[in-house]
């Protein structure tokens, strides 16, 4: 039974604590700056308490670490967490830079460490499906992904933290929706068809504000084909599969039919299953598949311990994480020079 450490006591780390318990695991230890949240999390688990992120990974009993901490610290605890011997599934965005997300992905190789960067998302199993048909649908022609979220910072008031600069969402997460909503969907588009290999984008940024509340691109895909890809905060209240704003879609299509897939609000996985039809170019026949409500930060968990246990390669890995960072800042950056970039990854691996 692996004795995990969570690091970072916040609001995303029931998801990874809860997970790991349920799979069998045994959550030993919990770490917060702030001791009460750690000590909330720890009394449910007779855990051990800490406020200092270097107890949990002087700890001996502890194999594996969450780092559920903001962005801005996950460089520091992950190289800090792999000089320490441990394994690591760190919370998206890996680090708020490329630069940086590459030199833990390259410490994690040199020290074989199994360091993993949880986007969730690649686990439902709707998701998961998609993955599997995508194989065998030959070439890709066009995706066009997009995650519109109910947050109206397109036009509606700004409150005084976001007003701030640096806003809250900024010392958080590093970013604004590319970052927040969009690394997800990154994520995703590198997953199905390879690393893209040229993009162009545009990302808007309010006057009053330091992030940026919608972010566009286009991306030469990995595997061939073309991706179109945007990220909102916008106000429609009532569009999406649920009918609540989340609106949350890809479609990709190939030379023998399409993927539509739909997910579910994050963080009520709860009320609906994410969606998958399949459109067979030669038959004519639409299938859909639908799943139970399920929650993939829990999927995840467990197959992270999975694959821990068995000596497996993460999934996804410090690499993909890494690939997620460098689509951010290059998208950024051509929106900056009104320029198409092409990609330069870090370690060179053929797409
Ligand atoms: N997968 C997703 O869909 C998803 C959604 C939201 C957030 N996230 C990610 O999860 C991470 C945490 O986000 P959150 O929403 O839980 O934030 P949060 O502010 O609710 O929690 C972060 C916690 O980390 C603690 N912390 C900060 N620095 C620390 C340090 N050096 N050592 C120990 N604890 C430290 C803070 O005190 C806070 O309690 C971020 O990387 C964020 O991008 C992912």
């Amino acid at each position: 039974m692996t004795k995990v450490g969570i690091i970072g006591c916040g609001s995303i780390s029931r998801f990874h604590h809860e997970g790991y318990a349920q799979a069998g695991a045994t959550v030993a230890h919990v770490c917060d700056l702030r001791r009460e949240a750690a000590e909330a999390v720890g009394a449910r688990y007779g855990a051990t308490v800490s406020t200092d992120y270097r107890a949990v990974l002087d700890d001996q009993a502890v194999e594996l670490v969450s780092i559920c901490a903001i962005a801005n610290v996950h460089k520091e605890i992950a190289l800090a967490a792999i000089a320490a011997g441990k394994g690591v599934v760190c919370e998206k965005t890996l680090t708020d830079n490329p630069a940086d997300s590459a030199e833990i992905a390259r410490a994690a190789e040199k020290a074989g460490a199994f360091v993993a960067t949880a986007y969730m998302k690649r686990y439902f199993p709707a998701l998961q499906q998609a993955k599997t048909l995508l194989a065998d649908m030959g070439q890709v022609i066009s995706l066009y992904a997009r995650t519109w979220q109910p947050w109206d910072l397109w036009n509606g008031p700004v409150d005084e933290g976001m007003r701030a600069h640096p806003s809250s969402v900024k010392r958080m997460y590093g970013g604004g929706v590319l970052v927040c909503g969009g690394s997800h969907i990154l994520d995703l588009i590198h997953w199905y068809t390879g690393r893209p290999t040229k993009v162009v984008g545009d990302v808007h940024i309010r006057a009053e504000m330091d992030i940026d509340n919608q972010a566009n691109a286009m991306l030469w895909l990995g595997s061939g084909g073309i991706g179109h890809f945007e990220a909102c905060w916008h106000p429609l209240r009532f569009g999406g599969f649920e009918r609540n704003g989340w609106d949350e879609r890809l479609e990709i299509n190939t030379e023998q039919g399409r993927l539509d897939i739909y997910t579910v609000m994050w963080d009520h996985p709860d009320r609906n299953g994410a969606l998958l039809v399949h459109q067979d170019a030669f038959t004519g026949r639409t299938t859909e598949y639908r799943y139970p409500q399920v929650n993939p930060f829990h999927i995840e968990m467990a197959e992270m311990l999975r694959r821990f246990e068995a000596g497996e390669a993460p999934q996804p890995s410090a690499w993909d994480g890494y690939v997620v960072d460098q689509l951010i800042a290059t998208i950024t950056a051509s929106s900056a020079q009104g320029t198409i970039l092409p990609m330069a990854y870090a370690d060179h691996v053929a797409v």
